[in-house]
């Protein structure tokens, strides 16, 4: 039975062990690097006020869904849902599910990696003393250099992607807890440290009220749906990475109260990115919406005026390519671990083989910087399809289907065993936001963006 059965890919030594993995997969790049150009591009407070429900109403009990079924199946998302779906008697069609996350998870890490990669080229440009006393538009040259340099940055995407390969091979208890355990205290205090920055530019309470304050004449259907989609990306929810560390979480460990310090701290190390960012976006007189550079532009900026700028640049940038690492091992260990399982080989050659197709495809993101700048799929980028596809549309589907999954298709003692909460109260009320308000929320999101409310 699939409830007694231990993972064939090993376990976590505790619950804290969990909760790192956890936190380092979902800390990452979607909150430093992406959080703050997508809050810029649509608007600001309304934005992420609609970012901040969709976390809490939507993402935190997917999660605790995601890590049951994780933890109730065993195997990869693959798997798992497959032999979850039998105990339950429903359709075998259910393992398209699994499938679906399991190829988002390589198509989202194809476009990761390049970012990551910017960030490797950072340190380096940090370190060299790149920023010092240079202008915002002296920075902004840099950046500018970089994504027209298809060398650099494919240098940078090997060397990230073969980092990140090597860690899913030693396997899920060797490199991840030890890179966690110092990376998230780091973190926070060098988000602190540049928040103390923040505030001596004098438009401090210019970027908080951009973040904070809402003007919902701003909000379209489509800042709705990156808002809503960029809570399951951020919390890595919908394609697998929480199942799949879920199947690795031993029997007596509380889901919930885990999955609240995941989802806190991750929303914590987000706002404090936007708390940072934008008071210096609007004292050098620069734009919020600039796109995708926007932490690249910025945050130069600031290491570059600060007495020892270099230094807090290099360990910012080693932060964020750590914090990095540890989102990118969950994105490919969904599958990694089904290769192992469907062609019983080593985890080393698995990793070889899935690590070389991200690779190849990683390429197209290089190239849509420069040589396919002006190649358009529907109207957006390779980089900005790819993007869109993953994060606004596969996420929220994966996401809605293990909604319907965990609250319809699983029998309700199966679920209520596994999550173990403390009164049946706390069990309705899972129940209730899985099966009504979760699904609910992502279909009617989805009929906005089709125009169906005018
Ligand atoms: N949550 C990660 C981040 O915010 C990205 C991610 C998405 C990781 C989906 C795993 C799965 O950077």
């Amino acid at each position: 039975m699939a409830n007694s059965k231990k993972s064939m890919h090993g376990a976590w030594s505790s619950r804290f062990t969990f909760i790192l993995a956890a936190t380092g997969s979902a800390v990452g790049l979607g909150n430093i690097w992406k959080f703050p150009y997508i809050v810029g591009e649509n608007g600001g407070g309304a934005f992420v006020v609609v970012y901040l429900l969709c976390v809490v109403a939507i993402g935190i009990p997917i999660m605790m869904a995601e890590t049951m079924l994780g933890r109730r199946g065993g195997q990869c998302p693959i798997n798992t849902i497959k032999s979850l779906a039998k105990e339950a008697g429903a359709h075998e069609n259910w393992k398209y599910l699994g499938w679906m996350g399991t190829i988002a998870g390589f198509l989202i890490l194809s476009y990761y990696s390049v970012i990551a990669g910017w960030s490797l080229s950072y340190v380096l440009k940090a370190f060299t003393g790149s920023f010092s006393g240079e202008s915002a538009a002296q920075i902004n040259t840099l950046f500018v250099e970089l994504k027209a340099s298809q060398g650099e940055q494919i240098f940078w995407h090997t060397v990230f992607i073969g980092a990140t390969m090597s860690v899913v091979a030693k396997g899920v208890e060797g490199g991840i807890e030890k890179a966690v355990r110092f990376l998230m205290p780091g973190l926070f205090v060098l988000l602190f440290l540049l928040v103390a920055y923040a505030m001596t530019t004098g438009y401090y309470t210019e970027g908080l009220k951009f973040l904070f304050q809402p003007d919902f004449s701003e909000l379209t259907a489509s800042s709705v749906l990156t808002a809503m989609g960029h809570a399951f990306f951020t919390l890595s929810l919908g394609m697998g990475a929480i199942m799949v560390y879920g199947s690795y979480l031993p029997k007596d460990i509380s889901i919930a109260k885990t999955v609240f310090w995941i989802a806190g701290a991750d929303t914590a190390v987000a706002l404090l990115a936007g708390m940072a960012i934008f008071p210096i976006v609007f004292s050098n007189g620069l734009e919020a919406s600039a796109g995708e550079g926007l932490i690249f532009q910025i945050l130069p900026i600031a290491f570059g005026n600060m007495t020892g700028g270099w230094l807090f640049g290099v360990l910012f940038f080693v932060l964020l390519v750590f914090a990095a690492l540890s989102s990118a091992i969950s994105l490919i260990e969904p599958a990694v671990a089904w290769y192992i399982e469907k062609f019983k080989v080593a985890r080393t050659q698995a990793c070889i083989t899935m690590g070389g197709v991200v690779w190849l495809m990683g390429l197209g993101t290089v190239f849509s910087f420069n040589s396919w700048a002006d190649v358009t799929f529907f109207g957006l980028t390779f980089f900005g399809f790819l993007d869109f596809l993953t994060a606004n549309l596969m996420l929220p589907l994966g996401g809605f289907l293990i909604a319907i999954f965990a609250g319809r298709v699983m029998h309700s003692h199966h679920a209520k065993e596994e999550l173990d909460l403390k009164t049946d109260q706390h069990f309705e009320v899972w129940m209730f936001l899985v099966k009504y308000i979760a699904p609910a929320a992502v279909f009617l999101v989805f009929l906005g963006v089709l125009g169906v409310f005018g």
